[in-house]
């Protein structure tokens, strides 16, 4: 008897789940943990990597050439974190850079690549922030950086549409772009030397040693030419490089792992559309 009652669950589960259709909080998750990867520098890491009880509670320390950066709590804890700040606030934080009180956020935190994200995909990301377990963290250290900010990081950013899910290529490069940055920590970007856009030769500092971003362009040699779809697929959620060995963080494979099928499709078809560049 039990089991014709478990049967008949798991059946209603089945067939009521495809017709269900993705919320504004679904997507928020999404894009937080799987496609923008925010817990790759806002979860603090222990000896035995993120640790999900302090998940975006911030804590650890991004050091660099001209910087260093302390990395915020985005939790809703309303005294060390983001609890206080109002759905617009949080928005100007992740796409203009700014703070409730006006100041200035850091470089560090990519706000250039998320100007472009799309007001809907920002919506979704606070409504998720809202909803993760708020952890009390306070900030023992304070970011420096080298160069003096400007007044603003550029005009205020007004409507933002993302590109249709029908225009693979397109929406691929809204992907690699502002959503998960491929093309900003695929590009490196050195004053007065042309830039070749997703080449790589960027390089990561930190517990690991030094890695280098790859080449995704279509160059037969040096780039992403001669990958099968499934090499590149392969790379991109489990971190294992075309021969084999494993690929050096900080890119956040973990995450990228539950990448859907359409968005690895509409990634690699953008990759695929490049310029090659050697
Ligand atoms: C590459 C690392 C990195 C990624 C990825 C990243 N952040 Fe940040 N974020 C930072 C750092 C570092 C700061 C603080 C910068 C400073 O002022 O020195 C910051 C600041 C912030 C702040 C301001 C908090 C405060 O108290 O000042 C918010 C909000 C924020 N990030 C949200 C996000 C969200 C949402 C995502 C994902 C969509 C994200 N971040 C992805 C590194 C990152
Ligand atoms: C935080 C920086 C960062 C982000 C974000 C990032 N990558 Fe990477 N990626 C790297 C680095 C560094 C390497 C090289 C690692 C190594 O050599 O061990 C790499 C390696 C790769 C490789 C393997 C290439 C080869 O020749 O071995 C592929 C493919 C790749 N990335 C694609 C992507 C795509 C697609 C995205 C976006 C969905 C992305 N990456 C996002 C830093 C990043």
């Amino acid at each position: 008897m039990r089991y014709q009652y478990v049967i008949i669950a798991i059946l209603v589960i089945l067939l009521a789940a495809p017709s269900r259709a993705e919320t504004r909080l679904d997507r928020g998750r999404y894009l937080v943990e799987t496609v923008a990867a925010c817990g790759n520098c806002h979860t603090p890491k222990g000896p035995n990597g993120p640790m999900p009880e302090r998940k975006l509670a911030g804590g650890d320390v991004i050091k660099h050439e001209d910087f260093i950066a302390a990395v915020p709590n985005i939790t809703p804890d309303p005294e060390t974190g983001i609890g206080r700040w109002t759905d617009d606030q949080i928005l100007a934080a992740v796409r203009e850079g700014r703070r409730p009180d006006g100041s200035l956020i850091g470089p560090a935190m990519p706000f250039q690549s998320y100007r472009e994200l799309a007001d809907e995909d920002v919506k979704a990301i606070v409504a998720y922030l809202r909803t993760v377990p708020a952890v009390y963290n306070p900030n023992a250290v304070k970011s420096r950086y080298d160069k003096p900010f400007p007044v603003s990081w550029g005009p205020p950013v007004g409507q933002v549409e993302a590109p249709s899910k029908d225009d693979r290529v397109a929406y691929g490069g809204y992907l690699a772009g502002p959503l998960a940055r491929c093309m900003d920590c695929h590009t490196e970007r050195k004053p007065g030397e042309p830039t070749r856009f997703g080449a790589g030769g960027k390089p990561f500092f930190g517990p690991w040693g030094i890695s280098v971003s790859a080449n995704l362009t279509p160059d037969k040699t040096t780039g992403l030419g001669e990958w099968a779809d499934a090499e590149i697929e392969r790379a991109i959620r489990s971190g294992i490089a075309r021969d084999g060995h494993k690929l050096s963080p900080p890119m956040p494979f973990a995450a990228y792992e539950h990448l859907s099928a359409d968005d690895m499709a509409a990634l690699i078809a953008y990759l695929r559309s490049l310029p090659a560049a050697e």
